[in-house]
C-alpha cells in the first residue's frame, strides 16, 4: 500500500479517528469559531468494519484516505449516522456511493432527516433505543439523544471498549491535530467547551441533564464526540462535570457586561459600572462589541448571574450590534438571573426600553431604572454608573443568598 497523506490515528483497540481538521472555519451557523474545528469521524475494525459519522463534504478525500490507511473504504460494511447535520453527514451519499456498505442505520428521525437532506432511493434503517447491533467481536447500541444537537440526534455505544461516540455533545469546535484532550491545553479546552455549550446546546439543558443521567449507568471510559478532542481517563469525568454544571444552570457571582458605543458616551458609562460592579464583589467579563461578538457574549453568559447591557440611542432604538446580541441571547435563554440596562442619549432615548424587554424574554428579573445619561458622561453621571453597578452587584449577592 502507497504511504498516505494522512493516516487514520488510533483511539481504542479496534477503532480509529479517521475524521479532518478544518484550521479556517470560523462561523459555524452565527457562531464565530476563533479556533476553526475538526469534524470527527470513527472506523471501527472488526468482522462488520463499521464507519460512525462521517466529515464535511470537502474533506470527503481526507477522510477517505484516512480510512485507507488502514482498511479498503470498500471493506466498510456498516455505516452509523449519528447526526444528519452537514458538518456530519456531508460525505455519506459521496461515501455510499463509493464504498457501497451493506447497511446504513439512524435514528427513525435521522432517516427521515437524511432522505429530507439528499433526496436519494439509498435504504437507511432506523434503529430504535437500545438496539443492539453485532460487528463480530465487538457490539454497537444506540441512544437517542434528541436535541443534542438535532432532534434526530442519537448516541453510539461500544461497551466492549466502554466508548461512548456521542456526535456533538461533549464537542468544541477546536482545530487540532492532538487527538485527546490531555495533549491540548485545559485553559482552552474549558473556554471552547463552554463556548460549545452556550451556543448550540444551552437552550436544550433540561435534555442534556436527562442525558447525563442515563450516560452514568453506563461506565465509560471514552467519549469520542464529532467535534475537537476525545476525553479519556479523567476527563471523561472532567467533561461530564461541566455538563452537569452547565445543565443545571448553575451561576456564580459573575456579570457579563455587553455594549456598543457611538462617541465613547456608553463605552464610558460601562467602564465606571463595571467598577461599580467589581467593587460590589462581582466577578465581571466585558464584552465590547467592537472587539466580541453575539457567540463570545453567550460563551460569557453560560455561568454569571447578571446580565448588563448599554447601548446608545440610534433612531429611537438600541444600536444594530446589540439588537444582533440580543435576537441571540433571547433564542439561547442563557442562565443569567438578574439584569440591567444602560446608556447615553443625545435628544430622545429609546434603547434602554428595547433592552429591557427583551431580558424579559430572554427570562431575565430586570431590576431597577435603567441608567440613561445624555450625551457625555460628566463626574457625576460616572459617579453615577459606579453607583448603579454597585447596587445591581448587591441585587446579584441577594438573588444568589435567597437561591442557597
Ligand atoms: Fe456538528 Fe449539529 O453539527
Amino acid at each position: 500500500m502507497a504511504a498516505a497523506a494522512y493516516e487514520a490515528v488510533p483511539v481504542a483497540e479496534d477503532v480509529y479517528w479517521v475524521g479532518a481538521v478544518d484550521w479556517e472555519l470560523r462561523n459555524f451557523h452565527g457562531y464565530s469559531t476563533h479556533r476553526g474545528s475538526t469534524y470527527n469521524a470513527y472506523l471501527i475494525l472488526d468482522e462488520k468494519v463499521t464507519l460512525v459519522d462521517t466529515v464535511k463534504r470537502p474533506f470527503f478525500p481526507v477522510m477517505m484516505e484516512r480510512i485507507a490507511s488502514v482498511v479498503d473504504p470498500g471493506a466498510v460494511r456498516y455505516v452509523i449516522s449519528n447526526h444528519a447535520e452537514m458538518d456530519h453527514s456531508g460525505s455519506l451519499s459521496d461515501f455510499v456511493s463509493s464504498a457501497r456498505p451493506e447497511r446504513i442505520l439512524a435514528s427513525a428521525r435521522g432517516v427521515e432527516a437524511l432522505r429530507d437532506h439528499f433526496h436519494w432511493s439509498v435504504e437507511v434503517e432506523a434503529v430504535a433505543e437500545g438496539t443492539r447491533l453485532s460487528l463480530g467481536r465487538l457490539s454497537l447500541s444506540f441512544f437517542e439523544a434528541s436535541m443534542l444537537h438535532w432532534p434526530e440526534s442519537m448516541f453510539t455505544y461500544l461497551p466492549e471498549r466502554r466508548l461512548l461516540f456521542s456526535q456533538d455533545a461533549f464537542g468544541m469546535h477546536l482545530a487540532t491535530r492532538n487527538l485527546f484532550w490531555d495533549e491540548n491545553d485545559p485553559a482552552i479546552l474549558r473556554w471552547e467547551a463552554a463556548a460549545y455549550y452556550a451556543n448550540i446546546l444551552m437552550p436544550y439543558s433540561r435534555l442534556v441533564t436527562r442525558k447525563l443521567e442515563q450516560i452514568k449507568g453506563l461506565g465509560v471510559e471514552l467519549i469520542a464526540p464529532d467535534h475537537g478532542p476525545v476525553w479519556r481517563d479523567e476527563g471523561v469525568g472532567r467533561i461530564l462535570e461541566w455538563y452537569r454544571r452547565w445543565s443545571s444552570r448553575q451561576v456564580r457571582e459573575a456579570a457579563t457586561v455587553v455594549y456598543d458605543t457611538m462617541w465613547g458616551s456608553t463605552a464610558r458609562m460601562a467602564d465606571a459600572i463595571v467598577d461599580g460592579l467589581s467593587g460590589g464583589g462581582l466577578e465581571v467579563e466585558v464584552c465590547p462589541l467592537a472587539g466580541s461578538d453575539r457567540s463570545d457574549v453567550a460563551t460569557a453568559c453560560v455561568e454569571a448571574a447578571a446580565l448588563v447591557v448599554g447601548s446608545p440611542t440610534l433612531n429611537g432604538g438600541v444600536f444594530p450590534r446589540i439588537a444582533d446580541v440580543l435576537s441571540y441571547l433571547e433564542g439561547l435563554k442563557p442562565p443569567v438571573r438578574v439584569g440591567a440596562a444602560f446608556g447615553s442619549y443625545g435628544w430622545a432615548e429609546g434603547a434602554t426600553g428595547q433592552i429591557g424587554a427583551s431580558l424579559e424574554r430572554m427570562g431575565v428579573r430586570v431590576v431597577g431604572s435603567p441608567l440613561t445619561l445624555r450625551y457625555v458622561p460628566g463626574p457625576e453621571g460616572l459617579a453615577q454608573c459606579v453607583q448603579f453597578g454597585r447596587k445591581l452587584a448587591g441585587e446579584v449577592k441577594k438573588e444568589l443568598d435567597e437561591g442557597r
